[in-house]
């Protein structure tokens, strides 16, 4: 531990308190070709820091500083408790504090985690405050494209990127049929009628309008796919695009003219849909959804699509954890895409993210671990 702590001349004042940083936590982390395991202390402030621990034994200094204690206590405990010298606790105190494991006990950092830390969002602090800071592979403007280059074909050669399509070789493919144009309407006309509908007549989708909706949502992602498969050999910066599209669709039929209930994958290529999963009838639809949701708003409505995360695709490329709130975002924009197609043919649609994790996946049959449902969109008149 050797970065400088704004707070290390705090230490010179004898009235300061210290208190324990209360946004901590230790982990065990595989280091070197042995893949032994390091003990790891991760301290967060306004950023955060890792600092590899030689001793747990600083523990007990960071148990007894839950309290707030002055710089001569903290000496005297450490001293006693390790039976060193007073120079050895002195540095073992400037390391603690110089690492922000200790903290003036009146720094306002405690006032403004407070609310994280009330509200039950600690890990969110954790993994906000820790992808605050990212190295950009590309900040030198004047090589930006070779930079990214250099970097992409270096993954490349570790492994090979994630699949672009899905792959449905071995699939039932339910071909979806000629898609129709969207009507002819301003987009300010759609933009204003958007709603959120909670209350659906039970009315079935067409064949052509479920083919419509899905053509006209999702034909830019196929489109730029196919792009990419044709030009990556030239291109390999071609994979940061792919990475624009870090999802997968799963289309939860409930109501619609030919198709059976049940819970299909959409082939984006093919324009087709494969059975995942029959179900009963809409009644046992409306169930499921009510129990991914814990809703009762898609009850009647015709389809839902599930968005499921490919965090393969955006990891593949984005070398940085703050990469998966990217994620979210790309999901969120391709989604308000469908509602708006959906409005534009007169459809009213009810989103959330808010589902139950284990339950949706296990639905639409994902591994929670990679591929996880993140947002629903509901359709129906
Ligand atoms: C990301 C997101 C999540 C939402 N989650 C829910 C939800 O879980 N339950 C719900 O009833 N509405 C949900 N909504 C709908 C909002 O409540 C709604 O958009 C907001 O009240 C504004 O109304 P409007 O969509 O009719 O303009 C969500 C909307 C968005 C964009």
């Amino acid at each position: 531990m050797s970065a400088k702590s704004a707070h290390e001349d705090d230490l010179s004042q004898e009235t300061t308190r210290f208190r324990c940083n209360d946004a901590l936590y230790f982990a065990f982390r595989t280091c070197g070709e042995s893949q032994t395991l390091q003990p790891v202390g991760r301290v967060y402030t306004d950023s955060s820091r890792t600092f590899t621990l030689d001793d747990l034994s600083v523990l007990s200094v960071l148990e007894y500083a839950t309290s707030p204690r002055t710089r001569s206590e903290l000496l005297d405990f450490v001293e006693h408790e390790f039976s060193v010298s007073s120079e050895t606790a002195e540095t073992t105190l400037e390391t603690l504090v110089s690492g922000d494991f200790l903290l003036p006990a009146d720094d306002p950092i405690f006032r403004r985690r407070s609310e994280w830390m009330e509200r039950t969002w600690r890990r969110a602090l954790y993994y906000h405050v820790a992808t605050r800071d990212i190295d950009y592979i590309d900040d030198t403007p004047d090589d930006r494209y070779e930079s990214r280059e250099t970097a992409l074909d270096s993954y490349r050669n570790e492994n090979s990127p994630p699949d672009l399509f899905g792959d449905f070789e071995k699939s039932t493919l339910v071909p979806l049929g000629e898609p129709d144009a969207l009507p002819q309407r301003s987009l300010e006309s759609v933009l204003l009628e958007r709603r959120t509908v909670r209350n659906y007549s039970g009315e079935s989708m067409t064949e052509s309008e479920l083919s419509t909706l899905l053509a006209h949502t999702f034909a830019p992602v196929a489109d730029v796919r196919e792009y990419i498969a044709k030009n990556l050999d030239d291109d390999p910066t071609l994979h940061l695009l792919s990475a624009q599209y870090p999802f997968d669709v799963f289309v939860i039929v409930g109501r619609h003219e030919t198709l059976e209930p049940g819970v299909y994958r959409y082939a984006m290529r093919e324009h087709a849909l494969t059975i995942v999963e029959p179900l009963a009838d809409p009644v046992e639809v409306d169930g499921l959804l009510d129990e991914i949701s814990h809703q009762p708003y898609s009850r009647n409505s015709a389809i839902t699509v599930l968005f499921t995360q490919n965090i393969d695709r955006e990891r593949w490329a984005y070398r940085h954890d703050n990469s998966l709130r990217n994620l979210y975002v790309k999901i969120a924009g391709h989604a308000q895409r469908l509602i708006l197609a959906g409005v534009s043919m007169e459809f009213g649609a009810f989103q959330t993210p808010a589902l139950d994790d284990p339950v949706v996946d296990a639905l639409v049959d994902v591994d929670g671990f990679t591929n996880p449902a993140s947002y629903l969109v509901t359709l129906g008149k």
